[in-house]
């Protein structure tokens, strides 16, 4: 099993370059689909990570991108044309090729370049008979579209560098820096033709490992023996694992993020990484610590008025024993470990009911999947809900008013006849119309797949669908949270402080934001040993536990086990007092800070000095 390579032997052990002083200080290139794109959690590493290296790089650091003009316009702000890569845009468009420069107008302000592929297409056939005859990479019958944007992107980055590498080689070090097999195909590319500089790759996750996690139950017993040409042919993606293979062994220096992942490379692109690259945050902490738990305390009524109008109808429990635990990320039930929470959740519920604790569980799935719309009688009452507020505020106003007067007329009055006959039966028709004799639904919304969805049929299974007598009751939500949602009225962010508890204990994570999100937030998390983040804290900070991160154990232990160790867990939090909760979320907190990019962020400068090391060797 690959270590994660601690700071001490990440120093670097070579001699420190010639010294150069003539020489100008290197640039450095950063190339990734995601940089004013946001798909997935490349774009948060990116982004975040922003401010550190322009703290170290200032402005001779620059990400390169694809060119999509609805985002541009709301991330990207054209700058002049100046310096070395505003020059080297200039002669693009003068070759042709549409290429953009300006800021990307997020924490930071680093320099972009975003470039147009279109004119690539029609060279497509040359650039896949290049990487054919060069590499052996095969690209043809691909039947994923996005296998020729790659392509047709990475050809007008690989003339960009090229450009770029003309005019300040020889007086200055490049380093070009590329995520994923989508930024991959760049670094075979500049290989052959021996660009002057040096070349990172940072894989995210091996495209093959994903398939074969979610493919295989046993997964990584397997993972030693598996072929990765075979496995490839077979999920039909031979093309991308050819491409992110190449993209390995072309760079001086190949990275991942974290030894989970590092394990995987190892097995099946056939080379083991030479620095761990952990993703961090660019962690923005209160200067004092009540503002962040008032935060908690006002989101929660938020979440509460999401509950009263959700289960209240059917039936009434104490909000104030209430607690909130949630799960979110992309609807992958294995490989998220929802299959492991819900069995959990059942199980802890059963001792919830056996020890006769007062506390209720209310847990969120937040994901995405298939929909028709939300559900009807969700939004009904939801809007009951209104109805009582706005009912209850003009009964308040009157009753203010009557009493005022009356007061000062010196007497007080019968409070019955402080009301209209109105405003009564309009309380009395809400409350009759507001009780409902159903279950509370355990989905927010009518999915596309009702009956053969995977968390569905598992509540049903282990009947969990919010009886009134189980304490642990399941709200799935199969949409993203954001502050136009009807049902919470809120950003996700903001819906994760007011919850009490984050649970991710994935099968397959090769980082996995999500909990690192939470205790930023403020909201103590468990994760698993599968994912990075897990397994970093499993290594390098043994007592995760008492700052408010719990681990389970699923490498080395089944499903029972795990499901039994999380159901554990999450009991003892729920036997946790209030002053108790709030002190893990303090402390949570601060442990959060050890993930700050400015922390973190040294791990890519140890990469990029290594690489340009192995460059001049
Ligand atoms: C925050 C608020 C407290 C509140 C508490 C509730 O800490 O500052 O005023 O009592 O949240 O905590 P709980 O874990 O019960 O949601
Ligand atoms: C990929 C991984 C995820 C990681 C992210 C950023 O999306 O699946 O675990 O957090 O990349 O590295």
């Amino acid at each position: 099993k690959t270590e994660i390579t601690s700071n001490e032997s990440l120093k670097p052990t070579h001699k420190p370059r010639a010294s150069k002083s003539r020489r100008a200080e290197p640039l450095l290139m950063e190339i990734s689909w995601e940089v004013c794109n946001q798909l997935g959690g490349i774009y948060t590493v990116l982004r975040s990570k922003t401010p550190s290296m322009v703290t170290r790089w200032s402005n001779r650091y620059c990400l390169i991108g694809p060119y999509n003009h609805d985002k541009a316009q709301v991330e990207f702000e054209p700058a002049p044309l100046v310096g070395p890569i505003g020059q080297t845009v200039k002669q693009l468009r003068d070759m042709g090729i549409g290429a953009h420069y300006g800021r990307w107008l997020v924490s930071g302000r680093p320099n972009v370049v975003l470039l147009e592929s279109d004119k690539a297409y029609q060279y497509l056939d040359k650039i896949k008979y290049r990487l054919y005859a060069d590499h052996g990479i095969s690209t043809d019958n691909t039947a994923e579209p996005l296998v020729d944007q790659v392509l047709t992107f990475a050809e007008v980055v690989r003339i960009f560098l090229q450009t770029l590498a003309e005019k300040e080689s020889h007086r200055r070090d490049l380093i070009a820096h590329c995520h994923e097999w989508m930024a991959g195909p760049v670094i075979p590319m500049l290989r052959h033709e021996n660009w002057p500089g040096a070349l990172v790759f940072t894989t995210h996750a091996t495209i093959l490992g994903r398939y074969l996690a979610m493919n295989d139950h046993q997964f990584y017993d397997h993972l030693s023996f598996f072929d990765d040409d075979e496995e490839a042919k077979h999920f039909n993606i031979q093309a991308q694992h050819q491409l992110e293979r190449a993209a390995a062994h072309g760079s001086h220096v190949f990275t991942t993020v974290s030894d989970v992942t590092a394990e995987e490379c190892t097995h099946l692109l056939g080379r083991t990484p030479d620095v761990l690259l952990p993703n961090g945050l660019n962690i923005n902490r209160f200067a004092a610590l009540h503002e962040f738990q008032n935060l908690h305390q006002d989101y929660k009524k938020r979440i509460h008025q999401f509950t009263m109008g959700h289960f209240f109808p059917s039936y009434t429990f104490d909000l104030d024993n209430t607690l909130y635990f949630y799960t979110s990320g992309r609807y992958e039930y294995r490989n998220k470990g929802m299959d492991l929470t819900i069995e959990a959740l059942a199980r802890l519920n059963h001792r919830l009911k056996e020890a006769g604790s007062p506390v209720n569980v209310i847990f969120f799935l937040i994901t995405r999947a298939p929909i028709h719309s939300i559900n009807v009688h969700t939004l009904q009452s939801r809007a009951m809900l209104e109805e009582f507020r706005t009912t209850a505020d003009h009964i308040k106003e009157e009753i203010g008013d009557r009493l005022f007067e009356a007061a000062a007329q010196g007497h007080i009055p019968d409070f019955n006849t402080l009301t209209e006959d109105y405003f009564r039966l309009r309380l009395r028709r809400a409350i009759h119309a507001w009780k409902s004799e159903a279950l509370p639904s355990v989905v927010t919304h009518d999915l596309i797949e009702d009956h053969s969805d995977d968390v569905l049929c598992q509540l049903r299974s282990c009947n969990l669908v919010n009886h009134q007598h189980d304490p642990v009751k399941f709200i799935y939500h199969p949409d993203f949270i954001n502050a136009t949602n009807p049902l919470f009225g809120i950003d996700y962010d903001q819906f994760v402080r007011g919850c009490h508890l984050g649970v991710f204990p994935s099968y397959y994570e090769p980082w996995g934001y999500t909990p690192l999100e939470s205790i930023a937030l403020g909201v103590p998390a468990i994760t698993s040993d599968l994912s990075g983040f897990g397994s970093y804290l499993a290594q390098l900070l043994p007592d995760h536990d008492e700052k408010g991160i719990g681990v389970v154990s699923r490498r080395y232990h089944d499903f029972e086990y795990a499901a039994n160790q999380l159901a554990d867990m999450m009991f003892k939090y729920c036997q946790l007092s209030r002053r108790e909760r709030i002190s893990l979320r303090n402390t949570v907190e601060s442990f959060s800070e050890h993930f700050d990019w400015h922390n973190l962020g040294r791990r890519y400068h140890e990469a990029h000095e290594l690489a340009l090391d192995r460059f001049h060797a």
